[in-house]
């Protein structure tokens, strides 16, 4: 029996994805077959350098905590990863259990109960709920294919509320991976600091745009929070490593903050993390990126004729953010349905918020061509069937 709980912690909304994960593990235990498109994470293992890190590290019995913002020849290599876009100081990073880890110190650092923080609608769903963990008050922007599902300096403007204390973009986002255009940064970037308030910006999927080079936020100048993390591009997802990029008045903060939250990032995981960033790893790491590029190349189309709308072309990240509504308008009983009767898990438009969500599922690509295609042909034989 359960004495007493928190409100936050009855409050908490699931990420649904993981309960479709979970499903899906269940079906698959008992034997049925399931193509996954749900998961949001590569399909790879770590590359082969990186683990070969990773044990030599523990060789080397480095079982120790590191300093509480990370290992200081991570952090040099981190800031060295911006050399041709920004100068950045070591000591404005920290590095952080994954980017989840960046997004609760960073909330942590920057939101007192009832401020404000301004997000899109379509989102990544632990945005909202961390910052309610944070008791701040969320202040969701529908955005549409329109402005490619980001918001703009306009919509920034027009919904700014007395109490907004932060607006936070991804880029590309999660789950439409589309980016917001260069101009565009630029304006929120001065518009923010007009108002006195504070832009942070996920990069978590930067390194995996597909068809032009984009600029790191921390391009517009140091009064800028970005997140990353060596979860999705790097392969890396079960290290638990990430960082964040903080202006210079920040750090001592963000530090203290850091040793009461984590103490520090895993450690044997932070030396994997170093050889992550080598130019040996970056061959493989680009081969990889390629490889999702071609996937979704083949996937967008076969997503199209199976009878879902795609509205902007995802420009990067793994994930496809299709209108279902000619198909069902119930995005959630969909999934479930596809995942019972087709035997594929795909996740619904509600884990990312309540912007016309029953219109829209993710299809993620992180998954192989030859799955996609099993995975598109099972449910075109299940619209077909059903009609
Ligand atoms: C946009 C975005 N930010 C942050 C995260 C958290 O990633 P991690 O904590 O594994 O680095 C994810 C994971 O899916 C994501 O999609």
């Amino acid at each position: 029996m359960v004495m007493a709980m928190s409100e936050r912690a009855q409050r908490i909304e699931p990420f649904y994805v993981m309960k479709i994960l979970q499903q899906a593990q269940q079906l698959e235990s008992r034997g049925q077959s399931i193509i996954h498109m749900e998961i949001g994470e590569p399909d790879f293992p770590s590359a082969e350098m990186i683990i070969r890190a990773g044990k030599q590290a523990l060789d080397n019995q480095y079982t120790h905590y590191t300093p509480a913002n990370g290992l200081p020849e991570l952090r040099a290599a981190i800031a060295d990863s911006y050399s041709d876009q920004a100068i950045i100081d070591p000591g404005r990073i920290v590095v952080t259990p994954g980017a989840s880890g960046a997004l609760q110190l960073v909330m942590a650092l920057l939101l007192d109960p009832g401020d404000g923080i301004m997000l899109a609608d379509p989102g990544y769903p632990c945005n909202r709920h961390i910052a309610s963990l944070f008791s701040a008050q969320i202040q969701s922007v529908a955005v549409n294919e329109k402005t490619d599902y980001q918001l703009t300096a306009e919509l920034v403007e027009k919904n700014w509320q007395e109490n907004t204390r932060l607006v936070l973009i991804a880029s590309p986002s999660n789950p439409t991976g589309t980016l917001i255009p260069q101009q565009e940064l630029s304006a929120i970037y001065q518009l923010v600091q007009k108002k006195g308030a504070s832009l942070v910006v996920d990069e978590i999927y930067h390194s995996l745009v597909y068809d032009q080079q984009v600029a790191s936020a921390l391009s517009q100048g140091e009064q800028v929070f970005v997140i990353n993390s060596f979860s999705k591009y790097y392969g890396m997802t079960g290290w638990r490593v990430g960082w964040l990029v903080m202006p210079e008045g920040y750090i001592e903060s963000a530090n203290r903050l850091a040793q009461n939250m984590f103490l520090a990032a895993p450690t044997l995981s932070q030396h994997a993390a170093l050889a992550a960033l080598s130019e040996e790893t970056g061959v493989e790491l680009k081969r990889r990126r390629d490889i999702f590029h071609q996937r979704r190349d083949i996937l967008l189309p076969l997503i199209e004729q199976a009878g879902f709308r795609v509205k902007t072309v995802p420009a990067g990240a793994f994930y496809i953010y299709a209108d279902c509504s000619a198909i069902s308008d119930d995005s959630m009983k969909l999934c479930d349905t596809l995942l019972h009767q087709a035997g594929v898990a795909i996740t619904p438009g509600a884990d990312f918020g309540s912007n016309k969500s029953a219109s829209y599922v993710r299809f993620s690509y992180a998954n192989t061509v030859e799955n996609l295609q099993e995975g598109m042909r099972r449910i075109q034989q299940w619209i077909n069937e059903k009609s």
